[in-house]
């Protein structure tokens, strides 16, 4: 198989990259996709720096050498956060593109300057994370939210406890709204959450706006891409492999309803 018409490997600890891989498919059309939900080993966001890097190595290489893929999209904030410079290290050849809480995107459309973050404990205490809130810190108020327990709801679909966690931290984080003093923007800091984005909306209300990266995910995807001239060639639509480390038969149910074919 040429390089071009090698699938593009996707990965995260469950189903929280499938609002990465939903994105990535309906702009670029013509790529195949391997996406791997390292479900055996979720939630990411209570692990510690080290545990999360060798899933992330032992992944991408299962990936390369199974799947032989020609770039990486790790859509998981948790392993970007913890792993990313270890696989650029590790992988020089490969392109890799990583996500992060979109905190400049929330910049730019937060006019009450009150920003929402919610994300995972283990994203929230990152370095990588403190720099580029630190970055901000001056244009904008944050209010910051580790979300224990949260992705792991979304991930088991506990409908119940996604609502009573999602009531929790939102309350805890103070008023949302559009009035001055309030939070009008939340940055929603894990891939899992855009999947309870009805349930946030429901919580915050409807004026608030979230604002989830996978748009950026995808225009910097594209970009490594047709720089490594790797860009799938021909006219049909690129496919899925799913794969994973448990519960199959549950990724294809999630897979069927965030990524129809
Ligand atoms: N979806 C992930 C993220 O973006 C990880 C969630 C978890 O496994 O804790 O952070």
């Amino acid at each position: 198989m040429s390089t071009q018409q090698a699938p593009v490997g996707v990965f995260d600890s469950g189903m929280g990259g499938l609002s990465v891989l939903r994105v990535l498919r309906h702009h670029l059309k013509h790529e195949s996709w391997v996406y791997f939900a390292d479900n055996a080993h979720a939630p990411y966001g209570e692990k510690t720096q080290d545990e999360i890097t060798d899933r992330a190595l032992s992944i991408t290489q299962q990936l390369r050498q199974q799947h032989g893929i020609k770039a990486l999209v790790v859509a998981c904030n948790t392993a970007t956060a913890a792993a990313i410079a270890t696989l650029r290290e590790q992988h020089p050849d490969l392109p890799i593109v990583g996500i992060e809480p979109g905190i400049k995107p929330a910049l730019a459309l937060s006019r009450t300057r009150r920003i929402g973050v919610m994300a995972t404990r283990r994203t929230v205490d990152s370095e990588k994370f403190q720099r580029l809130l630190a970055s901000a810190q001056v244009q904008a108020q944050f209010v910051v939210q580790p979300c224990d327990g949260l992705a792991l709801a979304i991930e088991t679909q506990d409908h119940k406890k996604i609502e009573a966690l999602i009531s929790l931290y939102t309350s805890a984080m103070g008023t949302f709204g559009t009035k001055t003093g309030a939070m009008d923007t939340l940055v929603l800091g894990c891939t899992h959450y855009p999947l309870a984005a009805h349930q946030l909306h429901r919580s915050v209300g409807p004026h608030v706006t979230l604002v989830d990266p996978a748009q950026g995910v995808t225009r910097q995807l594209e970009r490594l891409l047709m720089q490594s001239e790797r860009m799938a060639t021909g006219q049909g639509i690129g496919g899925i492999t799913a794969c994973g480390t448990a519960n199959l038969a549950e990724l294809q149910v999630a897979m069927d309803r965030w990524c129809p074919v």
